[in-house]
């Protein structure tokens, strides 16, 4: 039996800390959907405050905070958004926008760095003189970081660009912010100015904070107004909340300084595979804490069995593809442990290239 686990599939894997879990315990408590829970009152001022956004909503996930944000700015009929064709709000979100918000979406390519040319998303926004025919364009959304690409992270100057456009043509910006605490730390920018052009902005605890439950989202005092309705409308409305906004407190109190760790730790890893023969990391896409890996096809070896065999070893990778893979690093991934997958890595290859060979 295996008694060493490192599970690298996701940052969402983490378990709570002693410290989050005193908290949960101790949390002063009441109920908010009657009108008020004093600890979830004060995480989402905090939040506010960090995002340099009016107010904050906590929501149970991530994409249920996508979701009330893109619906609060379409909520007029005949709605579109314009998002990248790799974001997760296109890919997976279940299609919740256009199922449960009958708002209709509008891709643009998505580049290697996670950013969309400016000029395409230009060309995508409806001319308003044809709304006998178009829907009407109501909102942007950007990810930051974006997952899809590798965790790459946005630049303030890109979101102001967009932010500008959107303003320019009368229609809303958002960004999935998942993971923006990863790309304030790793570009060395404040959250606050990294979305200061974003209309509202859905921020994950659950992912590279390491909270066990929880997004916010942040943005006027009247879009938050419209997000607790809708909030409430999808079941996400939650009596004693502050119990999960207290450990999501601490996450925010004692992670976000781990996240450089974490993005050395994913760099480490990245050279550590680029050393294995086989295999393959374009290291300029390791920003933070994702690194995506390519078999090499003359290698002749399949994802699964390699994933089938570090599991095996205690080691869990998410496969992305049929020639690649995605390890996700966290606060309770230690330097050791990257060290011990990477030679799990290295051996699993080995093994499986000497049961070729022997055919
Ligand atoms: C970029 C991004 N946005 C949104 C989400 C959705 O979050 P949740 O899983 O909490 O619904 C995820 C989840 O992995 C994500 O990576």
């Amino acid at each position: 039996m295996v008694k060493r686990i490192i599970d690298l599939r996701s940052d969402t894997v983490t378990k709570p800390t002693e410290a989050m879990i005193a908290a949960a315990a101790n949390a002063d408590v009441d109920d908010d959907v009657l009108g008020y829970d004093p600890t979830a009152s004060r995480f989402e001022a905090e939040m506010a405050k960090i995002s340099g956004k009016e107010a904050a909503l906590f929501v149970p996930s991530g994409t249920m905070a996508n979701l009330i944000s893109v619906l609060v700015h379409c909520e007029v009929r005949g709605s579109e958004v314009i998002f990248g064709d790799n974001c997760h709000i296109n890919i997976y979100e279940n299609g919740g926008i256009s199922t449960i918000g009958n708002v209709h979406s509008r891709t643009v390519k998505n580049n290697s760095d996670g950013t969309m040319d400016i000029d395409l998303i230009e060309a995508a926004i409806r001319d308003p003189q044809g709304d006998l025919y178009y829907p009407s364009t109501r909102l942007i959304c950007l990810e930051n970081t974006h997952a899809n690409v590798g965790g790459r992270c946005i630049t303030a100057e890109y979101t102001d660009k967009v932010g500008e456009l959107a303003k320019k043509h009368g229609v809303k910006l958002h960004i999935d912010g998942a993971r923006i605490f990863n790309a304030s730390t790793a570009l060395g920018v404040p959250v606050h100015r990294l979305v200061q052009a974003a209309d509202s902005v859905s921020i994950c605890l659950s992912k590279g904070l390491g909270a066990p439950i929880g997004s916010v989202i942040v943005g006027s005092k009247n879009f938050i107004a419209k997000a607790k309705i809708l909030r409430k409308t999808l079941g996400g409305g939650m009596r004693q909340v502050g119990f999960i906004c207290a450990p999501a407190y601490v996450a925010l109190q004692e992670n976000v300084r781990k996240l450089e760790g974490d993005h050395k730790k994913a760099k480490i890893f990245a050279d550590g595979l680029n050393r294995i023969s086989g295999l393959r990391v374009d290291k300029s896409s390791v920003e933070t804490n994702m690194v995506f890996f390519d078999i090499l096809e003359d290698s002749h070896i399949m994802v699964d069995q390699l994933c089938k065999i570090l599991k095996e070893h205690g080691v869990l990778m998410m496969p992305v593809s049929t020639s690649s893979i995605r390890i996700v690093l966290h606060h309770q991934i230690t330097e050791s442990d990257v060290q011990y997958a990477i030679s799990c890595t290295q051996q699993a290859i080995l093994q499986l290239q000497s049961e070729r060979n022997g055919k």
